[in-house]
């Protein structure tokens, strides 16, 4: 067994271009269908983790704030899996911080579950290959497990704790892709992403969504691939819009747009066919994510900020893998 010591890792979200939706096993997080990302660099959550022998529990602070209790139940159910591989009994200070506001709408659980995760393992001395940190981020947020790789990313689904872990599919060089967020709203989300997980199941739609979830990642995958934009912007509308319906359709129904989300929605594809490279996807909350290629953004940029009722623009391309920056286990 490692001696307990402290590390450090940072890590950045993802923007899902195929969707995460609704669990097969919601307590490990086991999803009902496959999902493909984009890492996003620029945006970053820094956690330290450091075991000690003399804590009586764990304590977690997020922002400098203790995290609230939905919050460190989730930490602590990623430090008892960490606990049970290294046979560790110390509890943990763990210690996290974003680099962006939750204000900004670009949701911290992906960055924020894979830095804990490669924190918490290099803390441990738990010496785990890429599948094994993306199975434990997963437990702490799915599509956290995406993130401990960088560049464009495909979460396998599996049917267990074992086969459902995260592959990378190119590098984060391999197409230099930009993510235009319209910041449409400043109040925070009403419904969480694990709530609606839990409702998707009620939708009529979402067994045909998941059905045909196959066909959408493998022609996702062949875009990114073959670098081929018009055929990616499709498929990513078309499944941003499938998870949507299934929202709407939940019962009690999500609706996460705001007017001004519902119009860029179709102010995008217009531009698409006036030659402009450009896509939207939407996650569990009303801002637009814009995708388009870097020869594209300047114009995709200063579209959506001119918008009215956009608030403001962020910006991020793609990003790579958490990094460890601080971690010894002498401790
Ligand atoms: C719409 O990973 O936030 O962004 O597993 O409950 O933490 P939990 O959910 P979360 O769900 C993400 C939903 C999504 C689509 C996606 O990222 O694939």
């Amino acid at each position: 067994m490692n001696r307990p010591g402290r590390a450090t890792a940072v890590a950045h979200p993802n923007i899902a271009l195929i969707k995460y939706w609704g669990n097969l096993d919601p307590a490990r997080r086991i999803p009902s269908n496959g999902s493909i990302s984009l890492t996003l660099s620029g945006l970053e959550t820094r956690t330290s983790v450091t075991f000690r022998a003399d804590l009586p529990s764990d304590r977690v602070t997020i922002g400098g704030q203790p995290a609230d209790p939905d919050a460190a139940a989730r930490v602590i159910f990623v430090l008892d899996r960490v606990r049970s591989l290294s046979k560790t009994s110390s509890r943990a200070e763990v210690e996290s911080a974003n680099s962006f506001p939750t204000s900004s709408g670009i949701a911290s659980s992906a960055s924020g579950f894979a830095a804990l995760a490669c924190a918490a393992a290099a803390a441990a001395g738990l010496d785990l290959d890429a599948a094994g940190l993306s199975r434990l981020a997963r437990l702490g947020s799915g599509s956290a497990c995406r993130s401990v790789h960088g560049g464009f990313v495909e979460w396998i689904a599996g049917t267990d704790d074992v086969t459902s872990y995260a592959v990378p599919i190119a590098p984060p060089d391999h197409w230099d892709l930009r993510d235009v967020v319209a910041i449409v709203s400043r109040t925070t989300k009403e419904v969480g992403s694990s709530e609606g997980h839990r409702r998707a199941d009620t939708s009529p739609l979402q067994a045909a969504r998941v059905r045909q979830a196959p066909l959408r990642l493998e022609t996702c995958r062949r875009a990114l691939l073959d670098k081929d934009f018009p055929r990616l912007a499709e498929i990513v509308e078309q499944d941003s819009d499938l998870m949507h319906a299934v929202m709407r359709t939940s019962t009690p129904p999500l609706d996460y747009s705001t007017p001004t989300t519902a119009a860029l929605r179709v102010v995008v594809p217009s531009w698409r066919a006036q030659g402009l490279a450009a896509a939207y996807t939407q996650d569990a909350g009303p801002h637009l994510h814009v995708i388009c290629p870097v020869e594209h953004a300047a114009e995709v940029i200063r579209r959506v900020t001119a918008f009215p009722g956009v608030i403001n623009v962020l910006v991020a391309g793609p990003g790579g893998a958490p990094q460890i920056v601080e971690g010894d286990r002498s401790g």
